[in-house]
């Protein structure tokens, strides 16, 4: 029997920085991981991390507005406020706990600019700033002590009282199912971009954290916000960083034409993600790609800036394509990379739920809206990763020490174990995931419309029956049976599915990423409001529109 003031499910960036700040809270902390924390996916997070510090000449407003504008004006106000307030310390914080950022000629931390952002302020580790923000805090983490369940596999949360009170969790390594009890827990788990095929994002992305918290009454929102990144690897769908056309790269067509100056003529390259996204897919749909992808063109910056500033991007061309970036374009397309909507929170975590906190990508506060700035992500993580921590300390404390009985949940998930490794169908779990994620890239895409959304429904209504009746699974050992866990996986992915697939129905309208060729324009007066997907106590699927927290920035139009 394990037992913890605080439970954090997820070992990225979110979880990391919620689990330092509760243990200078005096917590008894732990984190549950199904891979070792510093493979999770904040370690692929590249180009940078946004701070506007006032020393620099820029202002907590500046990048409020920016962010909001780049939302669509989706995201709550309040919101932002407090990450953009917040963002200078957090980032100095990182650098005082050892992140050795990169620094400019003049010696100070240096920035390059991303998109949907007037000034330069992502401040960034050449282009592996996830991974190096991650070692630290897991430094800083053990440092301090922390407990690390790693490569658990949370199957459910226990819920006693109405109060979620743990987990139930299989250790891969054993195959056995224990209880983990909690006077709290905080979901930090990442992501869903697996439910999308081909993705950017590590193939544990597959969005645990939001059907437990789905399944336990929290509820998700504006899930139709999925991000499509401007520049994946052609053939491969690899992320190349924004920070390629931060540092100055271009965007050509098949006509060797710079074709954003149609679309952003101030912004161009470095326009918002929706906005560049869209006019790739218009070039390539409109017969100015090449082979379905466009061109970005770095040849201009000379081979020695492209090592040193961007050397994994020249590795990964080099490696894939065999392209040096400083010799050929590479050719790129826009890729699933990102889901903006997520379980719904306060800004200090708090989903509704008694015990239940969430932060980082699984989590909406709301900050991104519509569409994610480059660089806001690794921010969001950090900022809400330590005010949920906060929250969840002041929570502890007024839980009283007691022992809960956990027997039925764990016999709950032996029976759907058992089920699962029972299974005997015609479909191997990677055939029913496959045909489902294809089916949601092409219904939930760049561009989408009623038709192309019911179809990825009708694909996900079906995964639903197959995974229920027409899986199989071969391997029936215990130890480390990946076999099992990814038709674990599977289920988690139908429920991120079924909720997008129901945001996006909902929303009849067009904003930032949901692009809707058949309702093109956005429309505040009837849609300035969030989807929120949620689950009755009869397990029905339930969705409000809640307002739109607007402080002081009214929705105008949005042009680059
Ligand atoms: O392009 C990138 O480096 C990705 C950054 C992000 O998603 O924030």
């Amino acid at each position: 029997m394990y037992d913890h003031d605080l439970l954090i499910v997820g070992a990225g960036l979110a979880g990391l920085r919620c689990a330092v700040e509760a243990q200078k809270l005096g917590l008894k902390v732990a984190v549950i991981t199904k891979v070792h924390p510093v493979r999770s996916h904040s370690n692929a997070a590249q180009g940078g991390i946004n701070a506007p510090l006032t020393d620099r000449g820029d202002d907590w407003k500046g990048h409020a507005l920016d962010t909001i504008k780049g939302s669509d004006y989706l995201a709550d106000q309040d919101a932002v406020e407090i990450m953009s307030q917040e963002a200078g310390e957090a980032v100095l914080e990182l650098e005082r706990m050892g992140v050795i950022f990169s620094r400019g000629e003049d010696g100070k931390l240096g920035t390059r600019r991303f998109g949907g952002q007037k000034v330069a302020r992502t401040f960034f580790v050449g282009a592996i700033t996830g991974s190096a923000l991650l070692h630290v805090l897991y430094e800083q983490s053990l440092k301090l002590g922390l407990q690390v369940y790693e490569e658990w596999f949370v199957t459910s949360l226990i819920k006693h009282e109405g109060a979620v009170r743990g987990v139930v969790a299989l250790d891969l390594k054993t195959g056995e199912l224990e209880s983990i009890t909690a006077k709290s827990v905080v979901i930090a788990a990442g992501g869903a971009g697996r439910v999308f095929e081909p993705s950017t994002n590590a193939l544990i992305c597959t969005g645990d954290g939001l059907s437990l918290a789905w399944n336990n009454g929290a509820g998700l929102m504006d899930m139709e916000m999925i991000q499509y990144h401007p520049t994946t690897l052609a053939r491969t769908g690899i992320l190349l960083s924004e920070a390629a056309r931060g540092e100055g790269a271009y965007l050509l067509n098949s006509e060797g034409d710079r074709f954003m100056k149609k679309y952003a003529p101030d912004y161009m390259e470095l326009a918002s993600r929706d906005v560049v996204s869209r006019s790739e897919q218009t070039e390539i749909n409109e017969g100015r790609g090449i082979d379905g992808n466009v061109l970005l063109d770095l040849r201009h910056l000379g081979k020695e800036f492209i090592e040193t500033r961007l050397g994994y991007l020249q590795e990964v061309s080099v490696e894939f394509l065999g392209i040096d970036m400083s010799e050929k374009p590479v050719p790129i397309r826009p890729g699933m990379h990102y889901i903006m909507g997520g379980i719904k929170t306060d800004v200090n975590g708090e989903t509704g739920v008694p015990g239940l906190y969430a932060a980082g990508e699984c989590a909406n506060v709301s900050v991104h809206g519509a569409n994610r700035l480059g660089a806001n992500s690794l921010l969001d993580t950090v900022v809400f990763g330590r005010r949920s921590a906060e929250k969840a300390s002041e929570y502890v404390k007024s839980v009283p020490n007691s022992v809960i009985p956990t027997e039925s949940y764990v016999k709950r998930d032996l029976e759907l174990i058992k089920n699962i490794m029972d299974a005997d169908g015609k479909y191997r779990v990677s055939e029913v995931r496959n045909t489902m994620a294809t089916a949601m890239t092409k219904g939930i895409g760049v561009f989408r419309d009623q038709e192309s959304m019911e179809y990825a429904k009708k694909i996900v209504d079906k995964t639903k029956i197959d995974y229920r009746d027409s899986i199989r699974i071969e391997n029936k050992g215990k130890i480390y049976n990946t076999d099992l866990l990814f038709a674990l996986e599977l289920g988690n992915m139908i429920d991120c599915a079924e909720s997008i697939v129901h945001g996006a129905l909902t929303r009849k309208e067009s904003r930032g990423a949901h692009f809707r060729t058949d309702i093109p324009g956005r429309n505040d007066e009837e849609w300035l409001k969030h989807t929120l997907v949620y689950k009755s106590s009869e397990g029905e699927i339930k969705i409000d529109t809640p307002d739109v927290t607007i402080t002081e920035w009214e929705p105008i139009e949005r042009v680059y």
